[in-house]
């Protein structure tokens, strides 16, 4: 049978044949898969690695291919180009990296963005327009609380927001203040938060849209960065999208899985707007998700090990390590929504920003920066550093307080990073 796009005159896209997703029976674990999905070697002079495909632009087979192309990629056609056409709209790199990062949770589709930022940026320009209300946890990363309430709010969009610990009746509280407000047109969520760790409660976020809303409901959307993809799945909880900051755990840029439904409107919005990962990054991520369980599952298990010894540290007030939740609503929603403690976590020394900061200065293998996730254990100083430009009632009112010390570790071995930190605190 002819399919539409031999009929339209275009003739379909060498794609790359389907690959083996189950063996005996058994469906592969996305680990596997990480080594040979959505990629044929075949296409490729039998390259066992995808080459990095450094074009700006690509030829058509013939000018009806081009028009259907061009259907996709303005979204005349939903579900985005079915060829590659430039690389400001697609790449052989983008779109294995994606079809791989689908597969983490088990998502309908996935794009991918030069950073966090601007996959967020982008959300936020799909589905926001002025008079509306965004509804989020709270706190956030400092740069997207910056870009809803001083960006955004530039452009009449308001907002509110919620503890990220909130009950599902709290949560539907500020939700129906919010729909008083204006269209409520984005549920925007964080767990576990960026800097606190405290986590949110996606099934309750989603109970409260099913009572409140009817109809087309506000997309929900969460940055899963701190736990994602190893150790939380939030689209199984009810969320529609998941975000991730690559350049953590994932180790390269940014990229959001979630229902086709409307990431086929981001994908038309990132068309436009140019906020698509370059080739050379796609291919650099390609690699890192090959050992991303390993890596993983190292660093948790190394920080399960650390905190063991912050734990009963005299010099230290409280370690905000999700592996330590017994009791009360925190645990609740951790056993319920996380598979895995993670590996970074707050610390709490006993004292101000001086402590914070003598402890800081003398680590010789955690290195002082900021960012997370990536194979060298990092510490900073949330409050002077990341969340500095949130405003102090704020910082305080979430936990960011000068004592707090962000902890995000890595793959070293676990006795010397203790030794690290033991030597730091006896400087304090
Ligand atoms: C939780 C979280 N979300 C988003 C971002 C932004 O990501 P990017 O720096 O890739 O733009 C970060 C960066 O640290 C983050 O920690």
């Amino acid at each position: 049978m002819e399919d539409e796009a031999s009929l339209s005159g275009a003739s379909p896209r060498r794609r790359p044949k389907t690959d083996v997703r189950e063996v005996g029976g058994r469906k592969l674990k996305a680990s596997t898969l990480m080594m040979g999905h959505g990629f044929d070697p075949a296409l490729s002079e039998g390259a066992l690695k995808p080459p990095i495909f450094l074009t700006s632009t690509f030829v058509f087979e013939n000018a009806a291919a081009g028009k259907r192309h061009f259907e996709g990629v303005t979204g005349k056609r939903p579900g985005g180009s079915e060829g590659l056409v430039y690389s400001r709209f697609n790449g052989p790199n983008q779109e294995i990296l994606e079809d791989r990062l689908s597969l983490w949770e088990d998502a309908e589709d996935a794009l991918s963005f030069s950073s966090g930022m601007s996959a967020i940026a982008t959300l936020f320009l799909t589905f926001v327009q002025p008079g509306d209300v965004i509804v989020h946890s709270g706190p956030l990363y400092a740069a997207t609380e910056t870009l809803i309430a001083r960006i955004l709010g530039k452009f009449g969009v308001s907002w509110l927001d919620f503890p990220a610990g909130a009950t599902e009746g709290e949560i539907e509280g500020v939700l129906e203040r919010a729909k008083a407000m204006g269209r409520v047109s984005l549920i925007y969520l964080e767990s576990p938060a960026n800097p606190t760790n405290a986590l949110v409660d996606v099934e309750a976020v989603a109970a409260a849209r099913a009572k409140l809303f009817t109809g087309d409901l506000p997309p929900i959307a969460i940055d899963n960065t701190f736990l994602g993809p190893l150790w939380a799945r939030p689209i199984e909880q009810g969320a529609d999208m998941s975000i991730y900051s690559l350049t953590k755990y994932a180790g390269g840029h940014s990229g959001v899985v979630g229902a086709k439904k409307f990431l086929d409107p981001m994908r038309s919005m990132r068309n436009t707007i140019g906020t698509i990962t370059d080739p050379h990054t796609a291919w650099m991520l390609l690699r890192s998700l090959e050992t991303l369980e390993l890596r993983m599952t190292r660093a948790g298990e190394n920080a399960a090990k650390v905190c063991a010894f912050f734990r009963d540290h005299p010099k230290i007030e409280t370690v905000g390590y999700l592996g330590f939740l017994t009791e009360g609503r925190q645990a609740d929603i951790y056993r319920r929504n996380c598979l895995g403690a993670g590996s970074t976590f707050s610390l709490y020394l006993k004292g101000g920003e001086r402590e914070a900061f003598a402890f800081l200065d003398t680590l010789k293998i955690a290195k002082l920066a900021v960012s997370l996730g990536g194979t060298e254990t990092l510490a900073s100083a949330p409050a002077a550093m990341t969340h500095l430009s949130v405003p102090d009632e704020r910082k305080q009112a979430m936990g960011i307080t000068d004592n707090l010390v962000r902890i995000s570790i890595g793959v070293e071995d676990a006795d010397d990073l203790i030794a690290d930190f033991d030597a730091a605190l006896q400087a304090v």
